[in-house]
C-alpha cells in the first residue's frame, strides 16, 4: 500500500460544512475518502483529454457579473477559439448571476484547455464540462 500524506487545505467553513453534510449521507465513514474519490475521477477525466481524439464538449459557467474584468475575460478566451466554439447560450439567471453554454467541437486537449481557462478566471462559480462523441470519427 501507498504511503499515505497529509496536508492542509484553506476552506470556507460553509463550503466544508455542506460537504461534510452531505458525505454524511451517503457510505463514507469519513472526509479524506469521499475527497480521494473526488481527486480519483477528477484524475479520471484529465486522462480523457490527452487521448486527443475529436469530440464535441458542453460547458456551463455560472458567474457573477459584477465581477471587475470577468466578463471581458470570458469574452477574449472564446475569441481565441472561434474555431472551436459552434455555439454559446446566455441566460440571466438572477440580478447578479448568468449561466454561459458554450457548445465545442474539437480535439480533446483543446476542449479541455478551454473548460480550464474558463474555470479558473476568478469569479467564476461553477464550471462544469460535458463531453461525447457518437463512438465514431467526428470532424
Ligand atoms: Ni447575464
Amino acid at each position: 500500500m501507498d504511503k499515505i500524506t497529509r496536508f492542509g487545505v484553506s476552506i470556507e467553513k460553509s463550503l466544508i460544512g455542506l460537504f461534510d453534510a452531505e458525505i454524511a449521507k451517503t457510505g463514507y465513514r469519513n472526509r479524506s475518502e469521499a475527497i480521494r474519490d473526488l481527486m480519483r475521477d477528477w484524475l479520471v477525466g484529465r486522462e480523457w483529454s490527452r487521448s486527443n481524439e475529436r469530440a464535441m464538449g458542453v460547458i456551463t459557467i455560472v458567474y457573477d457579473h459584477h465581477t471587475r474584468d470577468l466578463q471581458e475575460k470570458l469574452t477574449e478566451i472564446q475569441h481565441g477559439s472561434l474555431k472551436a466554439i459552434v455555439s454559446t447560450l446566455h441566460v440571466h439567471m438572477d440580478h447578479d448571476n448568468c449561466l454561459e453554454v458554450i457548445v465545442l467541437r474539437g480535439k480533446t486537449g483543446e476542449i479541455q484547455r478551454l473548460a480550464d481557462a474558463l474555470g479558473s478566471i476568478r469569479g467564476v462559480k461553477h464550471c462544469k464540462l460535458l463531453t461525447t462523441t457518437t463512438g465514431s470519427h467526428i470532424h
